[in-house]
This record gives structure tokens, C-alpha cells and sequence, in this order.
């Protein structure tokens, strides 16, 4: 089955970079290039992750921009609402900031934070019930790789959340496979090896709901313009989550060029 009729997303996760002056600058550095060349907002939907506190400044910064750029929180709390809970920031308190977009189960946050199945679970919950679209993570790591269970993780990683997406939400999740070994390494999945596990993503998908045919599934995992054609040109990869090269302006927009153009 084949999702090449799916706008392609590409989203860059700042991670925990940069300083506010360079990300002003970087911002300012890829509006430029859009206004040269744009990119249609029909052939692809680019968001940027920055740190929680710089939000509502990049929000502001990408205002007067040709098109719409989405500013994605990288991360929510499991708490919903608002109340005690020192430190953290609700699906609610998102939305009302109007950011509407936020990833979840990113390997980072279920690895270095204990972000386990219950916490990724509330986390969806939440995000969904406020309305969030939610770009959720999943990936295999190097071991499970190479015991061959990559496949059986990924697939499991997105049975996890179906218990608390209602038939109507899943129009709000995007997919992003990142294989972990792949993230910051400079080691991307091979364009095969990519497309044969998004195909079992979708099929995956297609067994749960009848919007899995119509669902974004993006590559996440040293994504970089030297092989962003490559991956695009691949029928179940609709887009890239994109980590380090999102850093620098030409290269990232580069990465978003070539999904609007092959896709
Ligand atoms: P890199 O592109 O730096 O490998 O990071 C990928 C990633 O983790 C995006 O969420």
C-alpha cells in the first residue's frame, strides 16, 4: 500500500539548542530562503520544535512568513489541566499558548526520562483530548535490531496508544519512525530498510483504523539533504523528523525541498 498521496511533513526537533540569539537567526536565515523559493503549503507542512520557553517567540518570528510554519512542543506533561504540579507544561496549557502541534514518545524522553507506556499512554491522551495533532515517536533500538525485533517493538510501540485514541483522533496523529541507532550518529537507515518498515507501519496502522491509509509516516534518524531525495522517493515515507541538520538553516530547508518536490 502505498501513502504517496499523503502531504508530506518535514519537522525540525531542536532538541535542547540553540541559544535564543541563534535561533532568531536561524529563523530568520530560513524565511529568507522561502521567500527565494517557496514551498508551497500544499506540497508540504514544515514545523519547528524549539525549547518550551522560546514557543511563543518563534511563533511570533514565523508570523510573517509566506506560509505556515507550525511550532511543535517537543514534549507535554501526563498531567492534564492545570494544578500543582511543578515544572510542567499541559496539553491544555499548550493549546491555549496556541500551539497545537507536540511530539511525544520521542526515544530521548522514553530512554533518559522514563517516559514508559503509561506516561507515553497519558501523554497521548492528553494531547488528543485538547485537540493537539501529535507527532508520536517510535523506533527499535540497535539491539533489538539485530536480535530481529525490530519490527515486533515498532509495531508494539503503536498498540501502546490505541486504547486511548478514539476512532475520530487518529486524523490528528502523524507517525515518526526513528530508528534509535540511527538518531545523531550520522548512520541513516537504508532507504529500503526505511520503506519496509514504514510499509509494515502502515499496514500496521490500516489494521487499526481506516485512516491508516491516509496517515503521515515520517524518518527520523540523521536525515540529512545528502540523502533526503533518496528517502523521499520511497512511497510510505511521508516526511522527515529532522534533528541535527534542522539546525542549520539551508540544510534544513533543503530536506524540506526535496520532500515538496518528490512527493
Ligand atoms: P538527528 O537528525 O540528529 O539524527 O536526530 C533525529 C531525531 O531524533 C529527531 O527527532
Amino acid at each position: 500500500m502505498s501513502g504517496s498521496t499523503i502531504t508530506p511533513w518535514v519537522v525540525g526537533n531542536w532538541k535542547m539548542n540553540p541559544m535564543q540569539s541563534n535561533a532568531k537567526q536561524l529563523i530568520e536565515e530560513f524565511k529568507q530562503l522561502l521567500q527565494q523559493h517557496p514551498i508551497l503549503e500544499g506540497a508540504c507542512h514544515i514545523g519547528v520544535a524549539p525549547i518550551s520557553v522560546a514557543l511563543q517567540n518563534v511563533q511570533q518570528q514565523f508570523l510573517d512568513t509566506n506560509r505556515v510554519i507550525y511550532t511543535v512542543a517537543q514534549d507535554l506533561s501526563r498531567m492534564a489541566g492545570t494544578g500543582a504540579y511543578t515544572g510542567e507544561v499541559s496539553a491544555e496549557l499548550l493549546k491555549d499558548s496556541h500551539i497545537e502541534h507536540v511530539l511525544i514518545g520521542h526515544s530521548e524522553r522514553r530512554e533518559i526520562f522514563g517516559d514508559n507506556v503509561e506516561i507515553v499512554r497519558a501523554k497521548v491522551e492528553n494531547a488528543l483530548n485538547a485537540g493537539l495533532t501529535i507527532i508520536y515517536c517510535v523506533g527499535e533500538s540497535l539491539e533489538q535490531r539485530e536480535a530481529g525485533q525490530a519490527e515486533q517493538v515498532v509495531l508494539q510501540q503503536i498498540c501502546d496508544i490505541t486504547s486511548v485514541v478514539k476512532p475520530e483522533q487518529w486524523h490528528h496523529i502523524v507517525i515518526a519512525y526513528e530508528p534509535i541507532w540511527a538518531i545523531g550518529t550520522g548512520k541513516t537507515a537504508s532507504p529500503e530498510d526505511a520503506q519496509a518498515m514504514h510499509a509494515k507501519i502502515r499496514e500496521g496502522l490500516c489494521q487499526i483504523t481506516a485512516e491508516g491509509e491516509h496517515m503521515a509516516i515520517l524518518y527520523g534518524g540523521s536525515v540529512k539533504p545528502e540523502n533526503a531525495v533518496e528517502l523521499a522517493n520511497c512511497p510510505d515515507i511521508n516526511g522527515a523528523l529532522v534533528g541535527g541538520a534542522s539546525l542549520n538553516a539551508e540544510s534544513f530547508y533543503k530536506i524540506a525541498q526535496a520532500f515538496a518536490n518528490t512527493k
